[in-house]
């Protein structure tokens, strides 16, 4: 597969020879009677260096399809704003989500654990797991916002409009509002983490001091060529829209884009490129140096979202702590592991396909194996090796869903990896 380098860069590509109009958008007769259909990320009239939209040049309009009428699959994806239940003040952990036990397709298999703000609004997050065990043989896109995936276990051949994308595990895929996508299990099943951002673009974080250069590189993002299969077939479309799953039927497959141009595409990102920045005198600095990508709010600096990882990396710190302090944050965090260990809980729990939930304000940090371990180690450089984790942090309250509640995936003595910690002794 192709791809092109470049995060949010316009890209002009067509998979067949001259498929593209030169110079004009939309012309009288577009090339071999393609019919052009501009795809808008952001507002006609946002900010030069914010405006995200795509030209797709397609064998039929998207606009050529029935009613869509409400689907009544997916019975676990919910979308803000999940009232379902009080919103929990407790730290909440779960053990990995299992894989179903039938054929269940990447869309069916959607869970959602929790989330924030408001579709309507356009603010806030929701957060998924998905567990699948089939391919996908139909579309689907979310009109409420981008998807982040995070694949756990099992590679995903996704299958976009705008082309395709080969994800495994630590790699990521962002796929903006709107576009339709179908997702096929290379290895049988997967299962990952899903951030489906209702708040404004991610986009890389700014550098500051750090310079020019650092944590997620622009050219190691990858945009895929265009694509597109030429099937006359009834075609089943998904779409969540404002939270509720509608379905329709085309007779032709929608993955029917032979070119595009624009700066609106997939993406997908190998976490491991990371260039992960750290302290190399004393303190842990704050997780927010490992910002891959950020969703800002209205407030600068506070974001709807930011997509943190905690990659492989050189601890070299004299006089510190070095696992993640104890503290109370303003923001809220939700956590997924990808693979190995996370270095604030040495005393296990939190596995590969697992999370976590901190809310705002709510005291966390590490576990006593670990505060006992890192206050009495021989600081000498050490690496952490072979493990991803990763977080979804928002400024907004994440509120959990009934299901995640409920399920017996929830570790119901989670708060126990915080007792018995001994006194502190005044001289
Ligand atoms: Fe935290």
């Amino acid at each position: 597969m192709t791809y092109h380098p470049g995060f949010a860069n316009h890209v002009a590509t067509e998979a067949v020879a001259n498929a593209l109009p030169i110079g004009r958008n939309s012309p009288q007769r577009a090339p071999f009677g393609l019919y052009a259909e501009q795809l808008s990320g952001t507002a006609f009239t946002a900010p030069r260096h914010e405006n995200r939209r795509s030209w797709l040049y397609r064998l039929r309009p998207t606009a050529q399809h029935p009613p869509f009428v409400r689907y009544d699959g997916a019975p676990h994806l919910k979308s803000a704003p999940f009232d379902e239940l009080p919103p929990s003040p407790n730290r909440l952990r779960w053990d990995p989500l299992a894989l179903p036990a039938t054929p269940t397709d990447w869309v069916d298999g959607l869970v959602s654990y929790g989330g924030t703000g408001s579709v309507a609004e356009q603010t806030g997050v929701g957060i998924h797991l998905y567990a699948a065990t089939a391919d996908m043989e139909r579309a689907f896109f979310s009109a409420d916002g981008e998807l982040l995936i995070v694949p756990q276990q099992g590679r995903l051949a996704i299958d976009t409009e705008l082309g395709r994308m080969d994800v495994a595990p630590l790699q990521i895929a962002l796929i903006p509002r709107g576009v339709r996508f179908r997702v096929r299990l290379p290895d049988g099943a997967a299962r990952g983490y899903v951030c489906e951002n209702y708040g404004s673009l991610f986009r890389l974080p700014d550098l500051g001091p750090i310079g020019a250069n650092g944590l997620a590189n622009p050219r190691d993002f990858e945009t895929p060529a265009a694509w597109f299969e030429d099937v006359d077939a009834p075609f089943t479309v998904i779409q969540k829209f404002q939270g509720a799953l509608w379905s329709t039927r085309l007779d032709h497959s929608p993955f029917d884009v032979v070119a595009w141009h624009g700066n609106l595409a997939p993406c997908r990102y190998d976490l491991t490129r990371f260039n992960t920045v750290n302290t190399v005198s004393f303190d842990h600095p704050d997780p927010s140096i490992f910002t891959v990508l950020t969703s800002p709010s209205d407030t600068p600096g506070t974001a709807n979202c930011d997509f943190v990882i905690f990659p492989p990396r050189w601890m070299v710190a004299e006089d510190t702590f070095r696992p993640p302090w104890f503290h109370r944050n303003v923001m809220s965090e939700f956590m997924g592991l990808i693979t190995g260990a996370y270095d604030a809980k040495e005393g296990g729990g939190f596995a590969p396909g697992g999370a976590s939930l901190h809310n705002q304000m709510n005291g966390h940090g590490p576990d006593q194996a670990t505060h006992e371990k890192a206050s009495t180690a021989e600081l000498r450089p050490v690496k952490i090796a072979d493990t991803m984790a990763f977080m979804f942090e928002t400024r907004h309250v994440v509120r959990p869903t009934r299901w995640a509640m409920e399920t017996p995936a929830m570790q119901l003595d989670y708060d126990d990896v915080w007792s018995g910690f001994a006194k502190a002794q005044l001289p």
